[in-house]
């Protein structure tokens, strides 16, 4: 297999020699010209003599190369990056990259090292990233340290190393990122680890080990963040960060190990000596959840609880002034008020995503959080039958606001009556209920941007969009429009600042010429999926430009007269329609030719009629008139030649009348 493999390669090489273009299709692909290749899986036992050595990032995983020597590389002397994933190497010989000097990265994952020279890493003047994942790695003394001192980010996942026993000589100058994910390590002395107290800033990952024992503060350092996801013992895991500060700790778990997802109350007690800025907990299940739990918090400024099977934050937490992001979802709560909001009073952000709970909004709830900005309670089965100024009572600060994915919302007069800073406001698949005349977003004066797409609200409220003086993009697709005409102005007739307007599946036959004239500065007007039969451009002719997207409408025949009168700068998708490519619709070809820039998706913009064109590119069409004139021709020549026939039978007519 080999030797067939190796002719083959031969063979590819021998190609190279008389026609660069045919070698192609077995040899290495170009990515960059001179500088970056690809010779993944062709099953090379050797570094193909076709890559320049110019070459800077070589991908030349799932090869064969047993063997690393001195030799192997040595022609590319100006590699940077190299990746040998899966190569079956299970020897790396001294010298392997000694004529590599610029070489910055080298991934070995997936081959099961037998060997590595003492001076398998010699020749890289400043290597920077060694990626051993899958390399069967057992003890840390396998990896010789000789010129590894520049590493920032050393991977060694998913080998079966037992014991950390990082040696003095490990490289800590740059280092910035460390990961030990998936290993066997149980145990964790302070000695094993006393190197890494000179690195400061850095990523560390243990994720996925079951550690027994971790010396109460062995991790004495200053870190960017440190992961001990999926991991048991989280009082020993805390005891050994005794003394440590990170920006981020990982202590979440993943739904594979939920056997071990307990907390027990006093588990995170020894967070109160280590130093915390954001703390994930994702997935874990605490047996009894109490304002204790949190005693050890109040340093937060993040704390992330999603999945943590809460029904509610318990009552009495005190001190978490700090805290200013909280993130609740795809949890159990049965209220908006037990998310406890008063507990956090500095609190910005809050996301209640995906409750599995219908949730109720309550009165006040978050009155508690006068200074939240954000608060997401998407895909939370919320059905509300009064909605939303009594629940968002006290949140004038509020700027984002997602109630998007829920049942039904029921708006009796404002939706928001503290809403005066509001920006964004998602509606998008919640059933919107409104039974005011007047507009239920009229005080949101400063709103951005607005989704009602497919939330069935009912268009006819004539001033629907009142007051929203301020708002760039608006959503109202997979809605319904009152007899499936844009009507001319009414109910657009506000919005000054639109630039975006989503229209697509609206079930729409036609749109007024006047519908969007007050719309000074849109750009963009999506229209897709719906049943359009024309380009109504001349409700876009007082703009400058305009971005119009008409896929998928029953658009047959556009008349010339429509489409100059197009803004200048427009570009316009014409895609999946049933055009014409007829001369009856000669208009519209002859501007296609002549405006392709103006046109996005041209492979899909083709014909339908007549049968002979179908699926063709409407660019690449020629349609001939030229016979109908012809036709013309021919019958005013008839009629000449019947009418000259005419006056001379009646002239000769005359002549014999006469003579008789
Ligand atoms: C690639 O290398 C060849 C040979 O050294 C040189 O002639 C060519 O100009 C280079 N092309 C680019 C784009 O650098
Ligand atoms: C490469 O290795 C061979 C055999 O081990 C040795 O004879 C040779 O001197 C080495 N070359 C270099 C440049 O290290
Ligand atoms: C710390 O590390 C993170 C991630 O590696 C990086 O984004 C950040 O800039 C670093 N901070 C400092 C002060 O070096
Ligand atoms: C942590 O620091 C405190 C105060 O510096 C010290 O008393 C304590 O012994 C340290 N803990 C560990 C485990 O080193
Ligand atoms: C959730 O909040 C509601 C309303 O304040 C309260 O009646 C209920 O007891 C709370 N649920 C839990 C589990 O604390
Ligand atoms: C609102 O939440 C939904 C679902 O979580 C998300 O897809 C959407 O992007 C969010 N809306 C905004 C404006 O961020
Ligand atoms: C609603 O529209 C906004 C703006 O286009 C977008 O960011 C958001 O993701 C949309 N929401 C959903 C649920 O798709
Ligand atoms: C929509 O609003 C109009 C005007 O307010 C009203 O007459 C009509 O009954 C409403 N339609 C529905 C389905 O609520
Ligand atoms: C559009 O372009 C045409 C021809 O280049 C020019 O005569 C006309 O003034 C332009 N219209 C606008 C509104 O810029
Ligand atoms: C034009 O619209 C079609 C249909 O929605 C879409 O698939 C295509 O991506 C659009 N073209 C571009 C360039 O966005």
């Amino acid at each position: 297999m080999a030797a067939y493999l190796y002719l083959l390669v031969l063979a590819a090489l021998a190609c190279v020699g008389r026609g660069a273009s045919s070698a192609a299709d077995t040899a290495c692909t170009e990515i960059t010209v001179n500088k970056s290749y690809s010779c993944e899986g062709l099953g090379l036992t050797e570094i193909p003599d076709q890559l320049p050595t110019t070459t800077e990032i070589l991908d030349f995983s799932f090869n064969l190369l047993p063997t690393l020597e001195n030799l192997t590389f040595s022609k590319l002397n100006r590699l940077l990056y190299l990746d040998l994933t899966r190569c079956q190497i299970s020897w790396v010989y001294e010298g392997a990259f000694h004529n590599n000097p610029r070489l910055h990265t080298i991934v070995l994952t997936g081959n099961l090292l037998l060997f590595l020279s003492d001076t398998a890493f010699v020749g890289p003047q400043a290597l920077r990233q060694l990626v051993l994942t899958q390399t069967g790695i057992s003890r840390l003394s396998f990896i010789p340290m000789t010129n590894l001192a520049n590493l920032d980010t050393l991977i060694l996942g998913s080998n079966h190393i037992s014991s950390l026993q990082l040696p003095p000589s490990f490289p800590t100058r740059n280092l910035r990122y460390l990961d030990f994910q998936m290993n066997n390590i149980r145990t964790i002395t302070a000695e094993d680890v006393s190197v890494l107290q000179k690195t400061s800033n850095l990523t560390l990952i243990f994720k996925g080990n079951d550690f027994l024992y971790i010396e109460p503060g062995a991790f004495r350092s200053s870190f960017f963040s440190v992961d001990f996801g999926g991991c048991i013992n989280i009082p020993g895991i805390l005891a050994g960060m005794q003394n440590s500060s990170t920006r981020t700790l990982w202590l979440g778990t993943f739904n594979d190990v939920e056997k071990e997802s307990y907390l027990s109350p006093d588990s995170l007690q020894g967070l109160c000596k280590v130093t915390v800025q954001d703390l994930y907990l994702q997935l874990r299940h605490f047996e009894s959840l109490n304002a204790a739990t949190f005693h050890c918090m109040t340093q937060l400024r993040k704390l992330d609880l999603t999945h943590t099977h809460l029904s509610a934050l318990p009552a009495g937490i005190g001190g978490m002034t700090a805290l200013t992001e909280l993130v609740l979802n795809e949890n159990s709560l049965e209220h908006l008020c037990n998310a406890s909001a008063a507990a956090f009073p500095a609190l910005t952000h809050l996301r209640l995503r995906g409750n599995v709970r219908r949730l109720r909004l309550g009165s006040g709830c978050l009155q508690g959080a006068p200074r939240l900005q954000h608060l997401d309670l998407s895909h939370s089965r919320i059905d509300s039958s009064e909605c939303c100024s009594q629940a968002l009572r006290g949140l004038g600060a509020l700027r984002y606001l997602n109630l998007s994915y829920n049942s039904q919302l029921h708006v009796g007069d404002l939706l928001f009556r503290e809403g005066a800073n509001l920006e964004v406001l998602d509606v998008a698949f919640t059933q919107l209920h409104i039974s005011t005349s007047e507009g239920p977003f009229r005080n949101l004066h400063l709103l951005q941007v607005l989704n009602l797409s497919s939330s069935q609200v009912n268009s006819s409220i004539p001033h629907l969009f009142q007051g929203l003086e301020k708002l760039m993009v608006l959503d109202i697709s997979r809605n319904i429009l009152e007899s499936g005409i844009m009507p001319k102005s009414k109910l657009l007739q506000q919005l000054t600042n639109l630039e975006v307007l989503i229209l697509a599946s609206c079930e729409l036959t036609a749109i007024d010429g006047q519908a969007f004239h007050s719309l000074k500065r849109l750009r963009h007007v999506d229209l897709r999926h719906n049943k359009l039969t024309t380009v109504s451009a001349d409700a876009f002719s007082h703009l400058k430009s305009i971005y119009l997207n008409f896929a998928h409408n029953r658009i047959q025949i556009i008349s010339r007269d429509k489409l100059v009168s197009l803004p200048n700068h427009s570009v316009i998708n014409l895609s999946y329609n049933p055009l014409q490519c007829t001369c009856s619709n000669i208009g519209l070809i002859t501007w296609y030719k002549e405006n392709l820039d103006k046109i996005e998706d041209p492979e899909e913009t083709t014909c339908s009629e007549p049968k002979s064109l179908a699926g063709a590119q409407l660019s690449t069409v020629t349609v001939y008139c030229g016979i109908s004139t012809m036709g013309i021709i021919a019958a005013v020549l008839g009629i000449l030649f019947c009418v000259a026939i005419f006056i001379w039978s009646a002239c000769s007519f005359r002549r014999r009348y006469q003579q008789i």
